[in-house]
Formats: structure tokens, sequence, C-alpha cells
């Protein structure tokens, strides 16, 4: 068992855990992720590491409640504690000597967006940050984001909040108006992802996305997390989940992301609480 330090409801729909576990947070790293189960019968889910303090042998995940199985660890970790928590798995976040970056984060990619960034910060990088949300009722770590960054953009779709548009729009405008990026990192919807890998590739900027297959084992065996990188087959789990975004079959990775969607609909009892998929 694994005991939950901190729960904190970032918006309506997404939860910020903080959990115990000094030998994952002895090793991990920005760009790692853990397997997470809430009980005996629970789905293996992946999440990205979106903090870690060694010190206090902890690690932080951010989950978005969206189908019967976040809502089961939603609800376990109301009394405290999470059945299993696997890693650090995947291969860290390389950099390479990167000075100039620009971190995009796409809703609840953000969370995985903010450790890139606070460690690029801390690398001496200059680093803008552009998040970007649907509206600003869900705007979630600013305070964190801006902390960690030269500059925060963020971006609402409805323009209830920073600058109206994708986050695309802002990447573009920056790029024209003479920021000089030589990496950008991207994490956040597929579709985001895609678009941002576009401009990018126009402009000649090395784009390094994190992506998020299906996942069941997070060791290599299955062959769930199977993404076409540059024409070839290779297992996010061990290979990634980092990789090259102007090499990666975005449209593949959402057909593929899509396959269980009706599945995934979740049907709460009004009577016990409990949650069946399906
Ligand atoms: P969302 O749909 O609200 O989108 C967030 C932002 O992404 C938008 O505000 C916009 O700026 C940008 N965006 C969305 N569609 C775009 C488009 N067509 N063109 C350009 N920009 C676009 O995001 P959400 O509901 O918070 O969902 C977050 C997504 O991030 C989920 O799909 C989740 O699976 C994914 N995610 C990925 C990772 C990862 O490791 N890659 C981690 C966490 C979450
Ligand atoms: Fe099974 Fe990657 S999750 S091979």
């Amino acid at each position: 068992m694994f005991k939950i330090v901190r729960k904190e409801r970032l918006n309506s729909a997404v939860v910020l855990l903080e959990i115990d576990a000094p030998y994952i947070a002895k090793k991990a790293e920005a760009g790692q992720f853990v397997i997470v189960r809430a009980s005996e019968q629970g789905e293996r889910l992946p999440f990205t590491i979106a903090d870690y303090d060694r010190e206090k042998g902890s690690i932080t995940i951010i989950i978005q409640v969206v189908g019967g199985s976040t809502m089961e660890i939603d609800r376990v970790t109301d009394e405290g504690y999470l059945l299993d928590v696997v890693g650090p798995l995947g291969i860290a976040t390389e950099y390479g000597d990167a000075k100039r970056v620009a971190v995009v984060g796409g809703g609840v990619g953000c969370a995985i967006a903010y450790p890139q960034a606070k460690k690029l910060f801390g690398m001496g990088a200059e680093v803008d940050v552009i998040a970007g949300f649907r509206s600003k009722d869900i705007v979630i770590l600013e305070d964190e984001m801006k902390a960690a960054s030269t500059e925060l953009h963020i971006c609402t779709d409805d323009g209830s909040y920073g600058t109206k548009g994708f986050v695309t729009n802002k990447l573009e405008e920056l790029i024209n108006a003479g920021k000089n990026f030589d990496l950008v990192i991207a994490i956040g919807p597929v579709i985001m992802m895609k678009f941002v890998c576009d401009i990018t590739k126009k402009y000649g900027i090395k784009t390094i996305v994190s992506l998020n297959p299906l996942m069941i084992d997070g060791t290599g065996m299955c062959g769930c997390c199977r993404v076409t990188v540059d024409g070839k087959v290779r297992y996010a789990c061990v290979e990634g989940p980092d990789f090259d975004g102007h090499l990666v079959d975005f449209d593949e990775l959402m057909r593929r992301n899509s396959t269980y969607k009706e599945h995934e609909k979740a049907h709460v009892c009004r009577l016990t609480g409990g949650v069946r998929n399906g």
C-alpha cells in the first residue's frame, strides 16, 4: 500500500496526489512515469510524474478524472492509500544543450509540461511556457509554471483569461516576433502535439513530444503502447514516452487511443457510489 500524503483538487476534474514512495522518488527524473492500480481488480493506469521530492521521499501525479478507473482512484485515495505504484518507468527526457526553450502544455498536459519547465529553468535555460486551457475556470498550476519560466503565456480557447486562442497560435506568434527557440517540448492532447509539430517543422525547430498511448504492463512485454516513429514500431513505455515529434505518426496514435472510448464511459451507481465501466 502507498500512502497519500497530500490530495488537492486543482479544478473540478483534476486531482493532485502526492504519494509516499521513497524508492521511486530517489530515482525519478522529468519525463518518466508510474503505473498505478487502485484495487486488486483495478485497471493499470500510467501517469507521468509531475514532481518528486527526494528528501521527503514523495512523488506527485496529477489525474484527470474522466472514466471509471480514474474515478476509482479518486474514490480510494479519499481513504488515504493506493494499492500499487510501480516506477519510475520510461526514459527521462534528454534536453541536449538547449538554451532557449518553449514548453507547450495543453490542459492537463500542463501537469507534465510543468516539471519539464522546472528542470530546464533550473538548468539555466531561457524558458517560455505556453499553457492552453479551454477557459479560465480550469487553469491549473499557474503560480508553479510562472516560477519555473522566464515568461508564462496563458491562452484560453474562449478568451476568458490570458490570450484568446490555441497554444499553437501563441507559439507561432512568438516565433514570428523573433523568439529564437532551439527546442520545443509539447505535452497535451495528441491533436495539439500534431499541430505544434506542423509549425516547428516549418521553422526547423527540434521538438520533443511526450506520447500517451494505451499501456498495460509498462515493461515492453504486451505491445499495447506501440507507436510508429520514423516508419518503425516503437514501444512508448520502454523507448519513450518522449519522441522526436517530427517523426511521429499522430493520426495512427489518435486512432489507437480511441479504441476503447465507448468502454471507458463510466456508470456510477447512485445507490452505492460504485463505478462500473462500459
Ligand atoms: P483540451 O482538449 O482542453 O486542450 C487543451 C489545450 O490544447 C487547448 O486549450 C488548446 O490550447 C490546445 N489544443 C486543443 N486542441 C487543439 C488543436 N486542434 N489545435 C491546437 N491546439 C489545440 O485538453 P484536456 O481536456 O485538458 O486534455 C488533456 C489531454 O492531454 C488529454 O487528451 C490527455 O490524454 C493528454 N495528456 C497527455 C499527457 C502526455 O503525457 N502526453 C499527459 C497528460 C495529459
Ligand atoms: Fe506493454 Fe508498453 S505497455 S509494451
